[in-house]
């Protein structure tokens, strides 16, 4: 019995010895220790000895076994340990080697512009509201006193669904479903994309930008139209920039204006860009017409309200000086790359 020990004690020191993996180190456990293993098997014959020898051998093999599994364990932490270094050698990193560069891109024009004017209007207590793009023949035209047949609606042609569906001209019909969804005071703006059955020139493109305004509260007049608008276009070109009202018609505002602010360019006195005039159109404007009010369930007799339509492109190219405006939806980058510090 003390040879047979002997023998499995020298020959799992051996293969232990041998053994150049960890996962070896487990197949050498299950071959003595396993339930098929060569000391499991000696316990398992100890029923064949006297009663006599059965403790003795049965402290001796207790014994080996204590000893293997130390062994085992100890083999096993020192090859996990060689392996975890060769693992770390084969992966060092060499941090001299110079990184590859992310290309950065930078803000599209449009972006850039409209996020200025969405912080100017909100910095004077405007809050955003949004609206579909594909939009209800309602909303686009009829509640903004466009009945069915104005004649109106032609300088809006745009592209139509059904009888009753279509792609916005304009971000006007959001001042409508503000109204009807909101008690007043009201004062949001609205920017997003419309559309119009127009050709594409160096002033036209069937889909461009607008942002809307509308103020409606008790007691609010062309004053205070005229007082946003001047902060308004001080805040995007600059001191010494104002507004010039013409009047003007639109059936959603009674009285209507078109609005000029002051040439950038030339602060006033006349260039190529404002063709000599000084001043350069950027917007619609007008006191909300009551019928518009009523419409949309608001008391004409106790509120009123201004309202004005940015063109956002419009804007764009006069503040970056881009004579033309199919240069913002052509994605050149040699031309988009010019408006940011980083490469696109
Ligand atoms: N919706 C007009 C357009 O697209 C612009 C406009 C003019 C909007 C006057 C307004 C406004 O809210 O009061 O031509």
């Amino acid at each position: 019995m003390q040879e047979k020990l002997n023998e499995i004690r020298q020959s799992v020191r051996a293969k232990l010895d041998a053994a150049a993996g960890s996962a070896s180190i487990e197949d050498i456990r299950v071959s003595v220790l396993g339930r098929k293993g060569e000391l499991t098997a000696l316990l398992k014959g100890m029923g064949k000895l006297s009663p006599e020898e059965r403790p003795i051998v049965g402290q001796k093999v207790n014994a080996l076994r204590a000893e293997i599994e130390g062994w085992l364990e100890r083999k096993s932490a020192e090859l996990a340990e060689k392996e975890k270094e060769q693992r770390l050698a084969a992966e060092t990193l060499d941090i001299s080697i110079p990184g590859e560069a992310v290309a950065m891109g930078n803000e599209h024009p449009l972006s850039a512009t409209l996020e200025k004017i969405i912080s100017i209007f909100t910095g004077m207590g405007f809050s955003v509201a949004e609206g579909p793009e594909v939009e209800l023949d309602k909303y686009n035209f009829e509640l903004l006193n466009l009945p069915k047949n104005h004649p109106a609606r032609d300088a809006q042609d745009t592209f139509y669904f059904n009888e009753n569906i279509l792609l916005r001209t304009h971000t006007s019909p959001v001042q409508a479903r503000t109204m009807l969804s909101q008690k007043p005071p009201i004062r949001i703006i609205c920017p997003g994309r419309v559309y119009r059955a127009d050709e594409v020139d160096a002033t036209h493109s069937p889909v461009f930008s607008q942002c809307e305004g509308l103020v409606i509260d008790e007691g609010i007049t062309m004053g205070d139209l005229k007082g946003t608008l001047d902060t308004f276009a001080r805040e995007l070109y600059g001191e010494g920039i104002s507004t010039r009202f013409r009047p003007s018609f639109f059936p959603f505002t009674e009285p209507s204006a078109e609005v000029d602010v002051t040439c950038a360019a030339c602060k006033g006195k006349g260039c190529r860009i404002c063709k000599g005039t000084g001043w350069i159109e950027i917007l619609g404007a007008g006191m909300v017409n009551p019928n518009v009010l009523e419409m949309c369930g608001i008391d004409p007799t106790k509120y009123t309200g201004f309202a004005f339509g940015i063109g956002i492109e419009r804007v764009t190219n006069l503040k970056y000086n881009v004579p033309d405006m199919r240069l913002l939806f052509e994605n050149d980058l040699r031309f988009l790359s010019q408006f940011g510090k980083g490469r696109v």
